[in-house]
């Protein structure tokens, strides 16, 4: 099993989060009720309710999601923009639960297990793709970046939310959510992305600095885990109870610019 897979899987407490949330909302769970475990990037739903503004903004038809997770984006998205969706993953695990959430929540995105660096679609099949905190996992990224390219359609667009290196990265704290040592953690600085970008032939359309959004969020998880109450379903059921201190090793790692969080849309 590659250790992507298994980082995201070893945790995963399957059965007692589709339990918790069959009982807790029998007419299945909203957006922000699944939050807690399914917005699996620094920023939470409100960074996802702004991505899926701009899918909406571009009118697309068909929407691919790499690096989906338990697929939180996409049902945003769905509530706001009429179109095909596709969740693509690499851990399988997640994209089964992403699957049981859909029927919960009667959403119908389409749930495929797959590699971001070598997508299983034909050329052009998609107006929009999306990589939210995906991309800092993987280490080939100039193939994920030409495989959106190739399947992405001549006028179409990829929106990357992504965490880059901050001038301070020497400074970085381990673990964190998306890697528990640094071998699993693949970030690049602005320059870097921008040089790959014009490799893999795509142009930069925006670049927008969320990194102090995303501390003020963080800040504000750090503070809701230490008050007593116990929600429905949390982040721990999915990686564990390192959880906490992987978050507020994120909160540490924005505050001393260890590393930024930007929102790229590129053509
Ligand atoms: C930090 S999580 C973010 C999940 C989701 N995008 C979200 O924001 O809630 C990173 C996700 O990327 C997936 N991933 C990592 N490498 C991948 C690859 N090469 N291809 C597809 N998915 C990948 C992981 O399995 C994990 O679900």
């Amino acid at each position: 099993m590659p250790i992507v897979d298994e980082h995201y899987s070893q945790s995963l407490q399957t059965d007692d989060i589709l339990n918790r949330l069959t009982i807790a909302y029998p007419e299945g769970p909203n957006t922000y009720q699944l939050a807690p475990i399914d917005q699996l990037h620094i920023g939470g739903i409100k960074a996802s309710k702004k991505l899926s503004q701009r899918v909406a903004d571009l009118n697309a038809s068909t929407v691919l999601d790499v690096g989906s997770g338990l697929g939180g984006l996409l049902r945003v998205c769905q509530q706001q923009h009429n179109a095909l969706y596709v969740s693509l993953d690499i851990t399988h695990e997640l994209g089964q639960i992403n699957q049981k959430l859909n029927l919960l929540s009667k959403n119908d995105s389409i749930v495929i297990t797959g590699n971001g660096q070598q997508l299983p679609f034909p050329d052009h099949s998609f107006d929009v793709i999306i990589m939210q905190h995906s991309l800092l996992n993987m280490p080939d990224k100039i193939s994920a970046l030409k495989e959106c390219k190739r399947a992405l359609s001549p006028s179409g667009h990829l929106i990357l939310h992504e965490v880059l290196k901050g001038d301070n990265h020497d400074e970085m704290l381990f673990p964190v959510p998306w890697a528990r040592h640094p071998e699993l953690s693949h970030l690049i600085n602005e320059e870097e992305i921008t040089e790959l970008i014009d490799t893999a032939e795509m142009r930069i359309q925006s670049i927008e600095d969320w990194t102090e959004e995303a501390l003020t969020w963080r800040t504000r998880q750090t503070n809701k885990q230490e008050t007593p109450q116990a929600p429905v379903v949390s982040p721990n059921m999915i990686l564990g109870s390192e959880f906490s201190l992987m978050g507020k090793n994120v909160q540490r790692n924005l505050q001393c610019n260890a590393i930024r969080i930007v929102e790229l849309v590129i053509c």
